[in-house]
């Protein structure tokens, strides 16, 4: 019997986990608390109601908004603003207090109830100035790392771990998430919570509300399901960026596991990704996109990178793997299929939130 707090809960992260935890674990109160800002979260609530998980539609940059959920034994931080873009042609207000303020809130909470909290970080934590200064080669379809580089230089081809070096600027939205990292390094020490942050390449799956700075897998779907325009940005314009990614219910599974085993893990830093068997450039994603749909979509091309863009990455989760024998069980294609049919089954109420989204 445990009480259970997912932030950002009607989010895509959030009420996925939500959903599963609950499945898995009837008895547990769960109680997911969003301040619905991201746009189609609320059709999430309905399917949370239906499966007994309480919803408080609450602030994380309001303590007072987190203190009434009650006693709680384990946070499971989802909030955020997740767009790598945000704050750089607008204030980063929001960003901020919402990332970072919204974190230390939760770790307030977690003080208060000596809750175990599980940090959602990003693989943006990684400064791009590195990422992008790396040597690539390109085929027809995507960017490669042109060399073997050394284990211990952060970056092989496995992809990038979790000793990948830190210096240099990695977005707004990166900031916002590495010192939250600190923060919930520094409670665990001082306060003597237990907590473990897992830095996530992208992860995708139903009920990801995609736009064009975040969730761009199912964006790239919506718009050969229901035929739209889309873009190659950057890097030339061609589509050959490159990404891992992972279906959200691979991704609980994991969390399945560690939850239960936040003892042996408190303190520690976790790659988690779909890894170099679950890349896909955009190019690429095109394809397989028209083969499960049977649908061709106009894309554009537009040569310059956006300000927080990166050409290549992938998580090299060994070491969460060899500490849990955790690895994803789904492939890309099952990812796609598994968007489709969401979609389909949803197609009234999605149609009018991810059109033009
Ligand atoms: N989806 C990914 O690919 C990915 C990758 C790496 C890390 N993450 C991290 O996972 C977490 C969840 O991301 P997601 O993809 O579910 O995003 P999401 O936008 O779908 O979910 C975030 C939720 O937080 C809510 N929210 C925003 N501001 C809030 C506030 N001030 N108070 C309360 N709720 C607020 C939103 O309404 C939304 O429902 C985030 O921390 C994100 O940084 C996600």
């Amino acid at each position: 019997m445990r009480n259970v707090l997912i932030t950002g809960g009607a989010g895509f992260v959030g009420s996925n986990l939500a959903f599963y935890l609950k499945r898995d674990h009837p008895r547990w109160n769960v109680t997911a608390l969003d301040n619905l800002h991201r746009r189609g979260s609320e059709l999430n609530l309905p399917r949370l109601k239906r499966m007994g998980i309480r919803f408080l539609h609450g602030d994380v940059r309001i303590v007072e908004d987190l203190a009434a959920v009650g006693d709680i034994d384990l946070l499971v931080e989802c909030s955020a603003e997740p767009s790598v873009l945000a704050g750089y042609h607008q204030s980063p207000a929001y960003l901020y207090q919402t990332n970072l303020l919204g974190t230390v809130n939760c770790l307030e909470i977690c003080r208060r109830y000596g809750s175990e909290i599980l940090f959602l970080s990003t693989s943006r934590v990684y400064p791009m100035g590195a990422i992008n200064g790396l040597d690539y080669r390109e085929d027809e379809t995507r960017f490669h790392l042109k060399n073997a580089h050394d284990e211990s230089s952060g970056v092989s081809l496995f992809g990038f771990s979790e000793d990948f070096p830190l210096k240099g600027a990695r977005s707004l939205y990166g900031a916002t998430k590495l010192c939250s990292e600190l923060m919930v390094q520094e409670y665990i020490a001082a306060y003597d919570i237990r907590g473990l942050i897992l830095r996530c390449g992208v992860l995708t799956g139903p009920w990801q509300m995609g736009k064009v700075d975040q969730g761009f897998v199912v964006l790239w779907m919506v718009n050969h399901l229901w035929p739209g325009r889309l873009a190659y940005m950057g890097y030339g314009g061609k589509g050959k960026q490159v990404r891992d990614i992972l279906h959200i219910e691979d991704f609980y599974e994991l969390i399945r596991v560690i939850i239960n085993r936040i003892d042996e893990t408190s303190g520690e830093i976790f790659n988690v990704g779909g890894g170099k068997d679950l890349s896909v450039s955009l190019c690429e994603l095109t394809g397989a996109c028209r083969q499960v749909t049977g649908n061709a979509c106009s894309i554009d091309s537009v040569p310059d990178a956006r300000k927080g863009d990166i050409p290549y990455y992938i998580s090299d989760f060994r070491r969460i793997h060899a500490l849990t024998g955790w690895k994803p069980r789904r492939n890309i294609l099952d990812i796609l299929v598994d968007i489709h049919a969401w979609l389909r089954d949803h197609e009234s109420q999605l149609k009018t939130v991810m059109a033009n989204y």
